[in-house]
């Protein structure tokens, strides 16, 4: 049987409410679909603006064996390139994130203008056209200052998204940021146990010190459900917001691939700091109530999202390998913001670094106890782990509908 059919077989025989089967959590079949039907088909976030912040910075990104550059044009566009040289297939950019004045290969030396057009290449002889050989172009799209990509040949339509999520984010001004800080860790477990925790606030109060200080654990601000109804004092709170001129009403997509609600931290709490005081005085965006909270923003399968009065975070999700995940979090400040006058690295930082390291350390153990033979996935709570539940029927819905025409060609 073939890896889709064989996921197919597990999707047919799932219990929807409880965790997925273990084949779901690390074997390598069902993360092979997982990169062909998810991660190579849909939009996936891949950097801040912020770091591209001149002609020729580039950020290169790696999907399954996809590689990709993002890179500045002399143009300010930014575009997005499968990072294979035309000649005979070579990486051209090996770094994370750098600058270059044109993209050259390093093996023969063939040379690419930051567009991708192909400028040099020494010896090709008289009938060799370069205008056939520019580097490959990779879906980009850039939405109020992050960085979109799709690597499928046809991209599903970004445009809903972009049009729901512009006015939200509009008010954080991400096109004025700089990036304060960058971490990327990796987690020994599979993406989507990743993105299940995330989901739930269950584990927060046994797991989450520092950020409890700040962020509440009730279950609603992590999610409400599709069509559910909305609490009083969220709406509440999403009034206010609004009339301050900060877009907040939840908000989520018919399919259920993203969200954004502006939610409520802890009273009297401003930003994700250990005093819940604002981390940088000199405010990214023009939020202009200081207890606005954060604006949450999830778009699956890459990333979530806080965006704060005075700072955001971008999280990013990248699959590694069946038991491997990357998760990469930026914090973001006003670009004219002095480290050391208006915020304190530390101050700002410390809270989501603890908390990341945390979710690793349950990430991690998730995933081991699941690899145990004695694994039988078990319930979710309906009360607290809504989101989770929302995430896997999101997952398992959107794999069915992909696996399905194809398994009918193929019969
Ligand atoms: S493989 Fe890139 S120049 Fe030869
Ligand atoms: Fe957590």
């Amino acid at each position: 049987m073939d890896a889709r059919a064989k996921t197919q077989d597990l999707l047919l025989r799932r219990k929807p409410g409880y965790a997925l089967e273990q084949a779901f959590y690390g074997d390598a079949d069902v993360y092979q679909t997982d990169l062909e039907l998810i991660w190579q088909t849909d939009w996936l976030f891949v950097t801040p603006m912020a770091s591209l912040p001149k002609t020729g910075s580039y950020v290169t990104h790696k999907v399954g064996n996809a590689s990709v550059t993002i890179v500045r044009g002399a143009d300010g566009v930014i575009r997005a390139f499968h990072n294979t040289c035309r000649h005979r297939g070579s990486i051209i950019c090996k770094g994370a994130s750098g600058s270059v004045a044109k993209l050259v290969c390093p093996y023969h030396q063939w040379t690419y203008d930051l567009d991708g057009k192909l400028i040099w290449a020494r010896d090709m002889g008289a009938d060799f056209d370069p205008s056939q050989h520019g580097l490959k172009p990779v879906h980009c799209r850039v939405l109020a200052g992050l960085v979109y990509i799709c690597l499928a040949d046809e991209a599903p339509d970004f445009d809903a998204f972009a049009a729901l999520a512009e006015p939200y984010l509009a008010v954080h001004d991400l096109s004025d940021a700089k990036i304060a800080f960058q971490s990327t860790i990796i987690e020994e477990g599979n993406w989507k146990l990743v993105w299940e925790n995330n989901r739930e606030c269950y584990h927060c109060g046994g797991n989450h010190p520092a950020l409890c200080r700040t962020y509440p654990d009730d279950p609603s601000v992590t999610f409400i459900g599709e069509g559910g109804d909305v609490p009083a004092h969220l709406q509440a709170h999403f009034d206010s917001c609004e009339a301050a001129g900060a877009p907040s009403q939840f908000h989520i997509s018919d399919n259920g691939q993203y969200r954004l609600a502006r939610m409520p931290l802890k009273l009297g709490a401003l930003s994700y700091t250990m005093n819940g005081g604002m981390a940088v005085q000199k405010r990214l965006g023009h939020v202009q109530k200081d207890d606005a909270g954060t604006l949450l923003k999830f778009h699956y399968p890459t990333t979530w999202n806080h965006f704060l009065p005075d700072h955001s975070i971008t999280f990013r999700v990248t699959p590694i390998g069946p038991q491997q995940t990357e998760v990469q979090t930026t914090w973001l400040v006003h670009k004219d913001a002095v480290e050391g006058k208006d915020y304190d690295l530390k101050e700002l930082t410390e809270v989501w670094i603890a908390t990341n390291d945390e979710d690793r350390r349950v990430v991690e153990d998730n995933q081991q106890g699941i690899n145990s033979p004695a694994y039988v996935p078990g319930p979710y709570s309906k009360i607290q782990e809504s989101g989770v539940i929302q995430f896997v029927d999101w997952y398992c819905d959107t794999l069915a509908e992909r696996l399905t025409p194809q398994r009918m060609a193929a019969e």
